[in-house]
């Protein structure tokens, strides 16, 4: 074929990536939510292995590249892949020639002979960026160092589950300014909600993500005084103290540093009496949540585990176009 360098297959005319909250358009965002949320009460009172009437992915092959741990990731995207009629490859990247030596473009190009679609949850963003740079395929973010908009499509869908739109609502982030933060920073302008961080300073987001998101209009401040923070909340969010990419030799000293920020029954108590609490999980009960608050009325958790399913299968069928 000429023009193309070998392995240039050519790329499906509808085919989009899903590789953060931020460059993807706030409409496709909005239509994404919507379709979850259709797709779940289309299924309502299904067994889980049962399939979607429409079979959107039937014939299609879905990679799903784990080079961290997941329960979650990996169990909601190939369940998801199987209910749309759809297969799934799951890869563990050690496993992989990737782990040993293969590049980054080899791989997407290899992949992209076999599979329709892969989902990627690695370390460093530019792996998950040379993967979409050189695969002909559509190409998921299932997280990086930096981000996690799966997991944030997810809480979008479960909070307005509850309470409506999230427009014009209040979240505050408790703890750590991690990657899961990010996505939400992401989201409050994709969505249009204010976004408090408390946490001690150490553990700040990171100064780039959040003066791109003041430049681009987001209410997003800081607030050291934790109770302060959360008053007038209409969602309260935290996530682990150590994440999968921080050192464990750290873990103490985080501890001792972020423990003014535990969320308890004593904080959310400052919040509005029907706020919500989210938690991406795995969690570390008793350390950033209490047991009280995770297994409380105002505590939507599973919720938000259950809609990894759902809004997954969503942003699927859209990198797709199906
Ligand atoms: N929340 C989340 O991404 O969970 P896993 O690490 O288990 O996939």
């Amino acid at each position: 074929m000429p023009g193309r360098g070998p392995g240039q297959m050519e790329k499906t005319k509808d085919m989009k990536h899903f590789l953060d909250i931020h460059t993807t358009p706030a409409a496709d965002l909005r239509a994404i939510i919507d379709q979850a949320a259709a797709m779940k009460a289309a299924r309502q009172g299904r067994p889980r292995g049962a399939p979607d009437d429409d079979a959107p992915l039937a014939g299609h092959m879905v990679a799903l590249i784990f080079e961290k741990p997941s329960t979650r990731t990996r169990v909601s995207f190939d369940v998801g892949v199987r209910q749309m009629g759809g297969q799934t490859l799951v890869l563990s990247g050690k496993d992989m020639q990737l782990g040993h030596g293969e590049t980054i473009a080899d791989t997407a190009r290899v992949l992209s002979r076999y599979v329709d679609l892969i989902m990627i949850r690695t370390f460093d963003e530019t792996v998950l960026q040379e993967m979409a740079e050189h695969a002909s395929v559509p190409v998921i973010n299932g997280l990086t160092d930096r981000s996690h908009p799966c997991q944030i499509m997810a809480d979008i869908q479960t909070f307005e589950e509850h309470r409506g739109t999230i427009s014009g609502k209040k979240v505050v982030w408790s703890g750590d300014g991690n990657n899961v933060f990010n996505s939400f920073l992401h989201a409050a302008q994709a969505f249009d909600f204010e976004l408090v961080f408390t946490g001690p300073a150490q553990f700040d987001p990171e100064d780039d993500y959040m003066a791109r998101a003041r430049a681009a209009g987001v209410a997003v401040s800081i607030d050291r005084d934790p109770a302060r923070a959360v008053s007038g909340a209409d969602l309260v969010v935290t996530d682990t103290w150590v994440s999968m990419h921080d050192a464990q030799s750290s873990r103490e000293r985080r501890h001792n540093i972020l423990r003014p920020y535990q969320v308890n029954a004593e904080l959310m108590a400052h919040a509005k009496p029907d706020a919500l609490f989210m938690h991406c999980l795995p969690a570390h009960r008793e350390e950033e949540a209490t047991s009280e608050v995770m297994d409380g009325p105002s505590s939507v958790i599973f919720d938000e585990t259950e809609n990894r399913l759902h809004a997954q299968k969503a942003i699927m069928r859209y990198c797709l176009g199906r």
